[in-house]
């Protein structure tokens, strides 16, 4: 059953029409599978054709390069949707979205027209390559991978790391250092393709959570990449590199509430039936405390993380800090919810017989990637109080 391509204006027609089909498919199709892909550790290749064959994978991509050309709001309600079942399978919406993003917004005519539409309808897995061993948060002081133009090609020579989708993708937006000499404005975005000469797979992470989506070192020896495949000018990949975070760290946020909503509504359930001391657990007060606590915490990270969405799709002057706050706030929230959501279960909820602990240790990376909490924090206290720059010394 695939979506028919609504209308290219957005309406909200078109939004609950996609919602309807994906809590279907939720249903139906993901939420049986989420234990097995969190205890089997694999890419659930079923669940990416799945996507693929309902045009889940593309919905805030533009039309004319084959996208839905839908809202980001739509696109993060559907992360969300998919997350309150399986957040590795969330992930694979949010991280198509990681991947394209660098192309889109700073790629050409050409560049758009090769990848996009491949990337929309599935039949290429994307990644985003930013992180080395010694530049996490500090992305751009750090970096190490090397480009150097010779002829028509740039020769890339490095590592990533905790690269999402590596091992599968087929096409990674890789971040690299064109001029060492110039800090930030030294950075360049390139398109890699998975069979250009000197790229390799290493090592695959052994993870806590979302263990259903692949995380990598990517390795570049004398990897030989077009100069066609140059994002924007040299230089501009930094820039680049942060615009894309804007734009997904709501996708990472969806992810985190859903998990969070999955596991408040598994935890109201059971304390609606499990009895103790003679009546439903839901009607002790302790216990109603902590349901009431944790739906304040979803519902106010799902104002915040819509207030994002509708940033991004206004390309809005502030967009950078609402999406550090949704990003912050669903991730802590997540965190907070799911450690709840066991605590109600007891020691039921630490059985992988029940779902609350899978949702408890895929919450933790939502505090962690795509920037840090305390990244996060630094970018929101910066629109307060701007970025210190040490005074120049006078010799
Ligand atoms: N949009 C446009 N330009 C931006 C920008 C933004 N949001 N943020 C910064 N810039 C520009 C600055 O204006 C500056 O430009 P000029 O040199 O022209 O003045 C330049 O970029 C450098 O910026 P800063 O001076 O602010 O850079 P910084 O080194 O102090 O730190 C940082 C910036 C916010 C800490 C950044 O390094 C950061 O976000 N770090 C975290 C990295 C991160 O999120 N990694 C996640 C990896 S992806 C991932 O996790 C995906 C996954 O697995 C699913």
């Amino acid at each position: 059953m695939a979506v028919a391509t609504p209308p290219q204006s957005h309406s909200a027609d078109d939004e609950a029409m996609i919602l309807d089909v994906v809590r279907d498919l939720v249903r139906e199709k993901v939420a049986p599978r989420a234990a097995a892909i969190d205890e089997h550790g694999e890419f659930a290749r079923d669940i990416y054709k799945l996507f693929a064959e309902n045009d889940l994978l593309g919905i805030p991509f533009p039309a004319e390069y084959g996208g839905l050309g839908l809202s980001f709001l739509t696109y993060v309600k559907v992360v969300e949707e998919v997350s309150k079942a399986c957040a590795s399978s969330g992930l694979m919406i949010a991280v198509q979205e990681l991947g394209a993003l660098p192309i889109i917004i700073a790629g050409n005519d050409a560049q758009k027209t090769k990848y996009i539409p491949k990337l929309a309808s599935g039949e290429y897995i994307a990644a985003y390559a930013l992180t080395e061993a010694g530049s996490g948060s500090d992305a751009a002081g750090s970096m190490r991978t090397r480009a150097e133009k010779r002829g028509d090609s740039y020769v890339l020579n490095g590592n990533k790391i905790w690269i999402t989708q590596g091992s599968v993708a087929d096409v990674i937006s890789v971040f690299a250092v064109t001029d060492p000499t110039k800090g930030p404005n030294g950075i360049s975005a390139f398109v890699v393709e998975k069979n250009f000469p000197g790229f390799k797979v290493g090592k695959l992470e052994k993870k806590m959570g979302i263990r259903g989506s692949p995380t990598c070192e990517l390795i570049f020896e004398n990897c030989v990449v077009p100069a066609e495949n140059l994002l924007g000018e040299e230089g501009t990949g930094f820039k680049t590199a942060m615009k894309v975070l804007d734009k997904s760290r709501p996708g990472i946020a969806a992810q985190a509430l859903g998990i969070a909503q999955g596991a408040l509504d598994y935890a109201a359930n059971y304390a609606r039936e499990r009895i103790a001391f003679g009546k439903p657990i839901g009607q002790q007060q302790g216990i109603q405390f902590m349901l009431a606590d944790m739906k304040v915490e979803v519902e106010a990270s799902r104002l915040l993380l819509y207030e994002a969405a509708r940033k991004c799709d206004q390309s809005a002057p502030d967009l950078t800090l609402y999406a550090a706050l949704a990003k912050l706030k669903a991730g802590d929230t997540a965190m907070k919810v799911t450690t709840d959501a066991v605590q109600i279960l007891g020691g039921f909820g630490y059985s992988t017989d029940y779902p609350v602990e899978r949702m408890m240790r895929d919450a933790k990376i939502t505090q962690i990637y795509e920037g840090t909490q305390q990244i996060q924090r630094l970018v929101i206290a910066r629109t307060l109080v701007g970025k210190w720059k040490a005074p120049a010394t006078t010799a």
